[in-house]
Parts: structure tokens; C-alpha cells; sequence
């Protein structure tokens, strides 16, 4: 696999190597006691498809011409550096039927192996612990066995259904309620994550949680792949779904890398996005 990919931004550009690049960035130690550092990634295409509808599934899916194993290996240096993933019920409802992306990181494969040794190295545990964030507790406990030697946590509203959050606890799963109705309020979720130690928090879900986060103004970075490609159609989904942010959120570019070696016949754009002051 080709190595460098070139800085576009800040100036004057230089090449650096892919493998690194986001690991060197420290964000497990970006966190105050009071306040975690809140980072998001998507790899999106030009025309904004994070995900689209497919024949013969039920769930979108990252298109299959856009996900690259190079794109893959920054996922998995940001998660890396996490000590809580942030998950979607969606992601276990979509487990227990074949549908899924990937499992959720780390990744166990060789090919990662220098991700753990960094982790046991910053005295992180050895996998992120889990958050999924749900309104319905549509989540199937087969799913979740796979991840049962983390912390689980499930996050709702104090108007979520008594049974089904009853449920999930007899399972040893703790619940957190953080927002009135049966929605998570970004605003209330942070501070009561705060307050169990996490510092570094990756959101790995999809438009309704990172407009979750956006809308209680929670998150401190963005890293966003940009493939140079143009994909169309009519059923896709896009990185923020929800109200319209108001006042809307400023972004300003922090770092651009160019990267010519995937996907292939295109190339794509690593971007990193921080809220303006
Ligand atoms: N290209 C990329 O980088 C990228 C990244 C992430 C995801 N994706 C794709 O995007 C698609 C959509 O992902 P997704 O369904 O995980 O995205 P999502 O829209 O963030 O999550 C949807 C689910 O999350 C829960 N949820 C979200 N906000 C909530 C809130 N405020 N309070 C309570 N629950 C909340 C709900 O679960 P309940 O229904 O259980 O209530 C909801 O159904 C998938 O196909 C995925 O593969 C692509």
C-alpha cells in the first residue's frame, strides 16, 4: 500500500504517512475532568452520501465503491485514541441481521495490532467502553454479546418504555437517562458522561446522533473523509439530519490532506473540522 498522503493545509504542504496520522493527534488526553473531548468521522462523497438505500437490504449501507481500507485504518487511530464509542440502537438491529458495516472497533486484525500496543502503551484499557443512544430500546441482546467484556451503556430519554429499559438492565446493562421525553439531549448525555471519568468520546453513529451532538454544541472536532467522487441517486442518507441548527455551526478547516491512492480512480480528502470560537 502506497504510504504518504500530502498536507494541503495549513501551508506550506509536506508529505506525511498515512499510518500515524491521526494516532499522533492525542485526543485521549484533549479532555478536561469536566468536559470530554466529543470527536465525529464520516467518509462521505462529493455529493454528500454517507450512506444509500440498496436493493435486496432493509438498512442503508456505506456504498461499496467509497469505503477503503485506508479510510478504514484513520477510523480505527480515531477510535484508537477513545475511551467511549458512541453507538446507535440502529447498529445492533442491523448486527442481528447481516447488515452491519464492520464490528464495531477496535478491530482485532494483525493489521491493527500497533493500534493496541499504542493504547496499552497511554494506559487506556483495552477497548473503548460502548454507548448506544436510543429512544425505542429496540436492541437485541444477542447483538451486544460480542462487546460484553466493555461497559455497556444505553442511553435514552426518562419517558423511554419501563419494560424494555428493565429488560436491559436484569442484562447488567446500565441505563442513563439523559432528556425528558424518549430523545437524548446532547446537552444533558455529556456532562453525566463527564461525570463516569470519560475523557475522550468518538461518535461512530450516523445523521440523528451527530445532529444530537451538534444541537447541544458538544463536539470539538470533526474529521471528514472526502472521496472525489459523485455517486447520485435517490436514497441516501447525509452526515446531519434534525432541525436547523440556529445560530448555524461555523466550522473552521484545522488540517486538509490529499490522498491520490483511493478509492480507486478518484482519490479522496481528509479534512479536519473544529467549531469557530
Ligand atoms: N459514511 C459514514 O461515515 C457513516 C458513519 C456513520 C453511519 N453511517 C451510515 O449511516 C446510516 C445511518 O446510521 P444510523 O442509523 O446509526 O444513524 P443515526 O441516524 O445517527 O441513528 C439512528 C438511531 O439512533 C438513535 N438515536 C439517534 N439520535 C437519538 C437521540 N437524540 N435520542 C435517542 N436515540 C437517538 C435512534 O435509535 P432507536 O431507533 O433505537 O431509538 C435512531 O434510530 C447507516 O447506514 C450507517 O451505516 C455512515
Amino acid at each position: 500500500m502506497p504510504t504518504s498522503v500530502t498536507r494541503l493545509f495549513p501551508l506550506p504542504g509536506a508529505r506525511h504517512p498515512l499510518e500515524g496520522l491521526y494516532l499522533q493527534h492525542q485526543l485521549h488526553t484533549k479532555g478536561q475532568p469536566n468536559r470530554p473531548f466529543v470527536y465525529s468521522n464520516f467518509i462521505t462523497t462529493l455529493d454528500g452520501r454517507i450512506a444509500i438505500g440498496a436493493s435486496g437490504r432493509t438498512t442503508h449501507t456505506i456504498p461499496a465503491t467509497t469505503g477503503n481500507p485506508r479510510d478504514w485504518r484513520l477510523y480505527q487511530e480515531l477510535a484508537g485514541q477513545a475511551d467511549l464509542l458512541i453507538t446507535s440502537g440502529r447498529f445492533y438491529r442491523q448486527s442481528i441481521i447481516g447488515e452491519a458495516q464492520d464490528i464495531l472497533p477496535l478491530d482485532s486484525q494483525p493489521v491493527f495490532a500497533d493500534i493496541h500496543d499504542w493504547r496499552m502503551d497511554q494506559g487506556l484499557q483495552a477497548q473503548p467502553d460502548i454507548a448506544i443512544l436510543s429512544g425505542s430500546l429496540d436492541i437485541p441482546l444477542t447483538a451486544l454479546e460480542p462487546y460484553r467484556e466493555r461497559r455497556i451503556l444505553v442511553i435514552t430519554g426518562e419517558a423511554a418504555d419501563q419494560t424494555k429499559l428493565k429488560k436491559l438492565q436484569d442484562h447488567g446493562i446500565e441505563v442513563i437517562h439523559a432528556g425528558t421525553g424518549t430523545q437524548v439531549d446532547g446537552s444533558i448525555m455529556i456532562p453525566k458522561l463527564a461525570a463516569r471519568g470519560y475523557r475522550s468520546i468518538y461518535a461512530i453513529a450516523g445523521p440523528a446522533v451527530f445532529h444530537t451532538l451538534l444541537q447541544a454544541r458538544v463536539v470539538d472536532r470533526l474529521y471528514l473523509t472526502i472521496t472525489q467522487q459523485l455517486l447520485g441517486g435517490d436514497v441516501f442518507d447525509t452526515l446531519t439530519k434534525g432541525a436547523l441548527l440556529a445560530p448555524v455551526l461555523g466550522m473552521q478547516l484545522v488540517k486538509l490532506y490529499h490522498d491520490p491512492h483511493a478509492p480507486a480512480n478518484a482519490g479522496q480528502l481528509f479534512g479536519i473540522f473544529e467549531p469557530c470560537a
